[in-house]
């Protein structure tokens, strides 16, 4: 979609729809004010009469409107004026996003920015406003043929109206920062909605390799199985040879400042279908499982915005990517694996094998001295059961990056919530065959995968985020979400500032 600024007054507008406020009680905003006296109370009376009362979210669409050269008005029930925060704007945002995708409309322009929402500046409205619109509109079309069930939105271009031009340059931020968010879940949505069967390492390989070629700050490399082998990645590998498909760790290196800049690590686990290996995954929804490397493609999509926006940083994204299916090669529960850290684990569960590429990654991650790690994973269904499906699950061991990430998850609407990594938990990974079991028991599962990683984290500030709940929905509108790339996006912005 495209996108711009315009400064005008409200009664000079045109387009095929303006997108207007309105609050609790048929309060009208300001520029709905406007207009309603332009068109002798049409609003109101509309309002009134078919009982829309202004809650969040709320919807009116006016289909045609006598003069001027606006075709529709979309009014959008804003809540309470004084209780309106960031969530119940992005509410009223996918709603009027929703209304408008079917209305027919190929252009609109929304006034919504002139609401004040508690905390938040012009800058977070126009970007979020990006973000919720991209989100709606946005379907999965890669695999179907093409007809009348596959057509593009008609919806095409979104103006965002100021009133002073002293306004623009925030406005522009706003721009340029949602859409390059958009464009990095965009791309981690397309891949990982995508099968198995297409989806393989090799194919996020490729797709990294692709970012590499688009991008002139971003320089990608493949490490093949034989160089695995050669880093001593036993615990990594363990879980490939169970696949004919052959393993790949993506490096990415975004270089936006002085090498002498210490970088940011991310990583993501690229799990491109996990069947749980010996330790098969009951068949009920085992699809989802295409999901597994979601963490990977958020790193993915998270480089991708850092060189949109050409951030004075430097990131490296590590995706390691495999697949966990049974075979005669897989592992077994009860094999002992060696790690590249030298750790010896015994595998309980072949199940639990992100933790297996990721222990080695994180202790690949060392040789950039990085300035912290931050890994993202689906790594337990666990992290469902407590948290639910709204925020990710956050483990760290330093206090500070922790606190940096849970703002900047406040910041983008991507929220995490912390959990502990004390030390009574480690017990449950204790092992009389190893030095570290890959599993610790049904209590605490989230926990116990966390202890896991922390023992090869050491090192840095690292936080672990567990995505399991956050990074794709089920059921009617099954789908990829795009997240943590809001998240991770966010925590970059920070660190340029
Ligand atoms: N990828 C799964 C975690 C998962 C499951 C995420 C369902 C989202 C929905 C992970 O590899 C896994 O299988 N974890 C096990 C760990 C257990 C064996 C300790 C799990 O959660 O059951
Ligand atoms: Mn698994
Ligand atoms: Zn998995």
């Amino acid at each position: 979609m495209d996108y711009s600024i315009k400064c005008d007054a409200v009664e000079k507008l045109a387009g095929d729809c303006l997108i207007l406020g309105f609050y609790q009680k048929r309060k009208l905003s300001p520029a709905a004010h406007a207009i309603d006296a332009m068109l002798d109370g049409l609003i109101a009376r509309l309002l009134k009469r078919d009982d829309v009362e202004g809650k969040t979210g709320d919807i009116l669409l006016i289909n045609h409107v006598p003069q001027g050269k606006i075709e529709r008005l979309l009014l959008v029930g804003l809540g309470k004026k004084e209780a309106l925060n960031a969530a119940g704007y992005r509410k009223a945002l996918a709603a009027a996003a929703k209304t408008l995708k079917d209305s027919g409309a190929k252009t609109a322009v929304s006034v919504l920015q002139e609401a004040d929402v508690r905390e938040q500046d012009l800058t977070w409205k126009v970007r979020q406003t990006v973000e919720v619109f991209e989100n709606a509109l946005y379907t999965f079309t890669q695999l179907k043929k093409k007809g009348d069930n596959n057509k593009p939105p008609r919806l095409a271009k979104l103006s965002f109206q100021i009133d002073h031009d002293s306004d623009a340059p925030a406005a522009e931020a706003g721009l340029k920062q949602g859409q390059a968010i958009a464009g990095g879940m965009r791309l981690a949505r397309e891949m990982a909605n995508l099968p198995g069967n297409i989806c393989t390492p090799t194919y996020l390989a490729e797709q990294a390799e692709k970012l590499g070629k688009s991008n002139k700050r971003i320089k990608v490399k493949i490490l093949h199985e034989t160089d695995l082998e050669e880093l001593g990645m036993g615990s990594f590998l363990s879980v490939s040879k169970g696949s004919r498909q052959p393993a790949k760790l993506i490096v990415m290196e975004y270089h936006g400042a002085s090498t002498k800049n210490k970088p940011v690590v991310l990583i993501g686990k690229g799990l491109t279908f996990d069947a749980g290996g010996i330790s098969l995954k009951p068949a009920a929804n085992m699809d989802e499982m295409k999901y597994d490397m979601c963490g990977g493609a958020s790193v993915i999509g998270a480089l991708s915005v850092a060189a949109e926006l050409a951030l004075p940083i430097n990131v490296v994204g590590l995706v390691p990517a495999s697949e966990n299916l049974p075979d005669g090669d897989a592992n077994k529960p009860g094999d002992v694996v060696t790690s590249m850290s030298g750790m010896t684990i015994e595998i309980l569960n072949t199940d639990a094998e992100g933790r297996l590429l990721l222990c080695d990654t994180l202790t690949y991650a060392k040789r950039y001295e990085p300035a912290s790690v931050i890994d993202v994973a689906t790594l337990t269904g666990a992290c469902i059961v407590a948290l639910g499906r709204h925020p990710s699950g956050i483990m760290s061991n330093n206090d500070e990056l922790c606190q940096a990430l849970i703002r900047a998850g406040e910041q983008s609407c991507d929220r995490v919530w912390r959990l502990p990594l004390w030390e009574e938990y480690q017990e449950q990974l204790k092992s009389n065959f190893a030095d570290v079991a890959n599993i610790g028991g049904p209590d605490g599962g989230t926990i116990t995968a966390g202890c896991f990683l922390s023992r090869f984290a050491e090192d840095f500030p690292w936080a672990h985020v567990d995505i399991a709940g956050t990074a794709w929905k089920t059921g009617a509108d099954k789908g990829a979400t795009g997240r943590p790339v809001p998240l991770l996006a966010q925590y970059l912005i920070n660190q340029a500032k």
